[in-house]
């Protein structure tokens, strides 16, 4: 028994300078004691085993205590380190190099960029909007059929006619609030320029090439004397810039509400030089945007005399420029949050 006390002072050292305190519990000399046990005569036996024992847990009773005391040491608890610990432990940063801009924000900055170079400031959607802008001011009535075309999420909350306010489901909705932000242009002989970048939403069902929520950008150009020459020139030397090369352009009639006459504008495949291949369907053409020369009540609605003064507008789709760019097979990518898709831009 004595040399239980001994053996027990001598693992009480250890203890103290054992970094990680379990270890105690392998030492040695505790599986040399219970190794002893069978060795003894059957009346010693008892006392020596109880004895061992009542070792064992007084030593797993100090680990735990130690274990407890590291832990709570570590906490940066008010309470405990006001009014400042300067032992806290510190926030961890990832590193910098694990984020990277979304591939559509790094296209959209170039497409900024590049109708910036024509003249055009760049103004953000909205991401609720009500029906009037949405499809009133767009000369859309109320009851108008091709309101359909455009189906989109409502809320529950509604406007001052007491329909109900809508998530945008075209960058178009923005365009009454442009033509008046910018209507002193046309009073000082400027042109009302500006393209909108933006989300926009759609009830879809959901297909490699159709998302609920995707971005579009708007161009609205208005002046004197503005003709659809000067739109499709406007769209081609944007095309061509942004694809690096030469583009054929084509343009053929289509109807929306808010231009008049309405265009739907393809342009020559930049992949295959009109060949036929996969992105174009084999057709040589991708038929791209919408577009027209805005309708007199579009303008109207904006307190802009459309005998004075013309213009045109165009919608285009940018998570589709921005697939056929790089190749991206299924537009579900972009709002994926998958981060083996978006560290490969
Ligand atoms: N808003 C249309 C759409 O989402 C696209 C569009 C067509 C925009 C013609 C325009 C335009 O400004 O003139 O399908």
């Amino acid at each position: 028994m004595e040399r239980i006390e001994q053996i027990k002072k001598v693992l009480a050292e250890r203890f103290a300078t054992l970094e990680l305190k379990s270890d105690i519990l392998k030492a040695k000399e505790l599986r040399e004691l219970y190794g002893e046990i069978p060795k003894l005569p059957v009346e010693e036996r008892g006392a020596f085993g109880q004895a061992v024992n009542v070792l064992r847990i007084e030593l797993e009773t100090m680990v735990r205590d130690a274990e407890a005391s590291a832990e709570s040491a570590s906490l940066s608890s008010v309470d405990v380190t006001a009014p400042f610990d300067i032992n806290a432990t510190q926030p961890k940063l990832l590193p910098t190099s694990q984020g990277t801009t979304h591939p559509l924000m790094q296209e959209i900055e170039r497409i900024v960029d590049i109708f910036g170079r024509m003249g055009f400031v760049s103004e953000e959607s909205r991401e609720i909007d009500d029906q009037y802008h949405m499809f009133e001011t767009l000369n859309f009535p109320k009851g108008h059929p091709a309101r359909d075309e455009w189906d989109t999420f409502m809320t529950v909350q509604t406007d001052k006619d007491g329909d109900p306010l809508i998530a945008p489901a075209h960058t178009s909705t923005m365009q009454n609030r442009i033509l008046h932000k910018y209507s002193a242009n046309l009073e000082k002989g400027e042109p009302i320029a500006a393209i909108v970048p933006d989300r926009t939403f759609r009830n879809e069902d959901l297909d490699a090439r159709h998302e609920h929520t995707f971005y579009q950008v708007e161009g609205i150009y208005v002046s004197k004397n503005v003709n659809a020459g000067m739109l499709v020139a406007t769209l081609k030397k944007f095309l061509e810039e942004y694809y690096g090369k030469a583009l054929e352009v084509r343009v053929n009639p289509f109807y929306f509400p808010f231009t008049e006459p309405s265009f739907e504008f393809a342009l020559s495949c930049p992949f295959c030089e009109k060949k036929g291949c996969g992105i174009c369907s084999q057709s040589g053409w991708i038929e791209l945007l919408g577009c027209g020369m805005i309708h007199p009540n579009v303008l109207k609605a904006a307190d802009i005399d459309p005998n004075v003064y013309t213009g045109f507008a165009f919608g285009c789709g940018v998570d589709r420029l921005v697939m056929m760019k790089n190749d991206i097979e299924d537009i579900r990518h972009f709002q994926s949050a998958k981060l083996d898709f978006l560290r490969q831009f």
